[in-house]
């Protein structure tokens, strides 16, 4: 590749969330959600990718891989089972997962809240409970008391992704499926997260951050604190271009505003939008597009760092990014072009720290199940044996030389 400049320190790695690879995770509204019938989800995520009990090997084919870090999750319907209950061997198990992190060597990037909450809060209402943002606070400042070693912390994974995909994830909801998901949570549909009510997200969600922010620091004053954010490349045909502003100050600009007040703000970037002239937006006609139906474009996540940077002067990592599908040589092809994008945007400016893969496994994609296939590393979902694949080959070849360059 072209000789890009990352700055000593960048940060390499490979991420996951705890519901989508660990297994098990029976507490979680999620769960409940996905046995309801009919059911939103495509199939149960049961055992997942066995991460629980498989993390350690899992953590040393990271560094294995010649990644740096690790980005995961840990997850609050384990930490704290019931309200106010918190779980100390829940606690001891994360501690070991940090503790693999450090012994191989790799900086542990620790998401709180990762779509899944424990079902006693959906009862409550989720995201749209009146002391959300406190119970939120409380459990960030047990968790961040007992597992010492986080490097970042990340509050609450895409928090504008109920706002930006509302109107996609409604859509998919036959009247069915959404009686019987209000039968499972006990609760209105809008306290999963990804289906949470706007008002919730620019109310209670916001709200919890800061304040899990605030109880973060005050017991590690030094832990870089932040949230991420799904930001999609926005584009517009002629004609269209208000669209694509509105688009813009709606799902990503008074997030990213809160976002300046934090130590960095983790970027999110899979494709792009295209807003038309008729008022749709969605992708660019005519273009290749991913098993997602998402155009494949590895380009988008350079021109997102470029527009962040154009108007925040918040730090990024790039928390996620990814191809998915079954077309390794392409993923392989796509992690490429899609580091060169964010080298260039660096070069141009943009202050980004990291890049991290989405993602590390083959693992449950939500109302999708397994058959979208993300991994740099495959899961054989019978034996559980992980098998790398090229593309990981190729992430680690573009870190080495990166690090190389830094260093000489
Ligand atoms: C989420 C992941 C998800 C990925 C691919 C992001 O929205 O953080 O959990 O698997 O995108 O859809």
């Amino acid at each position: 590749m072209t000789r890009l400049e990352f700055p000593r320190g960048f940060l390499w790695g490979a991420a996951t969330a705890a519901h989508q690879v660990e297994g098990g995770n029976a507490n979680s509204d999620c769960w409940a959600l996905e046995h309801a019938r009919p059911s939103l989800f495509a199939e149960p995520s049961g055992d997942a990718a066995d991460h629980y009990h498989r993390f350690e090997a899992d953590v040393a084919l990271v560094a294995e891989l010649g990644l740096g870090a690790y980005r995961f999750s840990i997850e609050w319907a384990r930490i704290e089972p019931e309200s106010g209950c918190f779980s100390q061997g829940a606690l001891d198990h994360y501690r070991r997962v940090i503790d693999s992190c450090l012994v191989h060597g790799l900086t542990p990037v620790v998401t709180f809240h990762h779509f899944t909450q424990p079902r006693w809060l959906a009862r409550m209402g989720g995201m749209g409970a009146v002391d959300f943002p406190e119970r939120f606070a409380r459990y960030c400042d047990r968790a961040v008391r007992a597992l010492e070693g986080i490097a970042f912390a990340c509050t609450i994974n895409e928090l504008n992704l109920p706002v930006l995909a509302a109107r996609y994830f409604h859509a998919r909801a036959t009247p069915e499926q959404r009686a019987a998901a209000e039968r499972a949570l006990g609760a209105r549909l809008s306290a999963f997260f990804l289906f949470a009510d706007e008002d919730a997200i620019l109310g209670n969600g916001l709200s919890a951050h800061a304040q899990a922010r605030t109880a973060i620091r005050a017991t590690r004053p030094d832990l870089p604190v932040g949230m991420t954010l799904a930001i999609s490349e926005e584009t517009a045909e002629p004609g269209a271009e208000d669209i694509r502003n509105e688009r813009r100050e709606r799902y990503y600009a008074p997030f990213l505003d809160a976002a300046a007040r934090d130590e960095f703000v983790g970027v999110q970037t899979y494709s792009r939008v295209m807003s038309r002239p008729a008022g749709e937006a969605g992708p660019a006609s005519g273009r290749p597009v991913t098993m997602m139906g998402w155009e494949d474009r590895p380009e988008a996540i350079g021109e997102v760092c470029r527009w962040v940077a154009s108007r925040w002067r918040v730090p990024m990592l790039v928390t996620e990014n990814g191809y998915p599908g079954d077309d390794d040589t392409r993923r392989a092809d796509f992690i490429k072009a899609a580091v060169e994008g964010v080298g260039a945007a660096i070069a141009d400016g943009a202050d980004v720290r990291g890049y991290f893969y989405w993602s590390l496994l083959d693992n449950f994609e939500w109302l999708f199940g397994y058959r979208q296939r993300f991994g740099i590393v495959e899961v054989d979902r019978t034996t559980q044996q992980r098998t790398t694949k090229p593309s990981a080959r190729a992430l680690q070849t573009l870190a080495r030389a990166a690090r190389r360059d830094a260093d000489g």
